[in-house]
């Protein structure tokens, strides 16, 4: 068994001894939570600071964004994002992680970027984060998946450990310290991260399926998350295409010619490079698909 497998495993077992020996009931209002209480869809466990800051520096988060954590627990995240300048939301169903938040948010001073809502993450709308946060579980996340894959492009969405299945994550980063092992002897854990110490990003991709006219020929692109396959016609001949989406930007390489490009409101406008010359290429969209991702 590789060495992280075996973190893995100690930290579920840890985390499912945690569970048991947890109250099932709620936070009561004004009570310390305890790490594996039972909550809505996912029990309570907080990212790890160091996670958190890794999570946030993957998706690049700056004071331009709105973050949207869903099931917000104790505010970690939301106040990391606060602390960076950025205005966040937190959505969570425990009454008393909601207020426990709200008050963390106050106590360090970041309670005018913040906000929380007591609630559901599937009945709140996520269409105006920038960035979206979650500690969840893979069944919960890919409950969640055609919302997300909905988000306008560009969207971020960044997980403690749990994956998308299917759409593959477009990068990843680790926290893991083994100065944790020294954990409960260290003053601070706060830049050790001993389990669930992984984050992954997707970046809602542009819907590119279709047929495309571009100058002399015909681009058809087909699409599965982020990964683009397809054919270049020109000429009356047909060559495949394989590449991907991150966001609005498109890359791709047909043959010997790589292809980058901004997708828009039904256009593409890009380069392509061919025997190290670049041109300028463009693309109008003649007939659209849905994208059946
Ligand atoms: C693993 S914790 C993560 C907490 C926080 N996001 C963090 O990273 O520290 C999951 C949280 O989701 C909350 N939760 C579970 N199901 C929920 C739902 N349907 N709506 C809102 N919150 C939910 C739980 O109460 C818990 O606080």
């Amino acid at each position: 068994m590789k060495f992280p497998l075996l973190i893995k495993a100690v930290a579920l077992a840890l985390v499912f001894l945690a569970g048991i020996a947890a109250a099932l009931a709620q936070t009561p209002p004004g009570a310390a939570p305890q790490a594996g209480q039972r909550g809505k869809d996912v029990m309570w466990m907080a990212t790890a600071d160091a996670l958190a800051e890794r999570m946030l520096d993957l998706a690049g988060v700056t004071d331009k964004d709105y973050v949207i954590d869903l099931g917000s627990g104790d505010g970690v995240l939301v106040i990391a994002a606060a602390k960076r300048g950025a205005r966040a939301l937190g959505i969570e169903y425990d009454q008393g992680l909601y207020e426990l938040s709200k008050r963390r948010a106050t106590e360090v001073g970041v309670a005018a970027r913040t906000s929380f809502i007591k609630g559901d993450i599937f009945e709140s709308d996520l269409s105006a984060a920038s960035v979206i946060t979650l500690y969840l579980t893979e069944s919960v996340n890919l409950r969640l998946r055609p919302r997300l894959f909905a988000l306008k492009p560009g969207t971020r969405i960044v997980s403690n450990s749990f994956q998308l299945g299917a759409w593959r994550a477009d990068d990843s980063a680790t926290a893991i310290s083994f100065k944790a092992l020294l954990a409960p002897f260290l003053e601070s854990t706060k830049d050790h991260c001993f389990f669930f110490c992984t984050a992954y990003l997707w970046i809602v991709p542009a819907n590119v399926e279709g047929r495309w006219r571009i100058v002399g020929g015909e681009l058809v692109l087909r699409q599965s998350f982020q990964i683009v396959s397809g054919v270049v016609v020109m000429g009356g001949k047909s060559v495949p295409l394989h590449g991907r989406l991150r966001g609005q930007v498109i890359s791709f390489t047909a043959g010997n010619t790589d292809y980058v490009g901004q997708v828009g409101d039904g256009r593409i406008d890009g380069t392509t490079v061919r025997n190290g010359v670049a041109t300028p290429w463009n693309a109008t969209l003649s007939a659209a698909a849905p994208n059946a991702s």
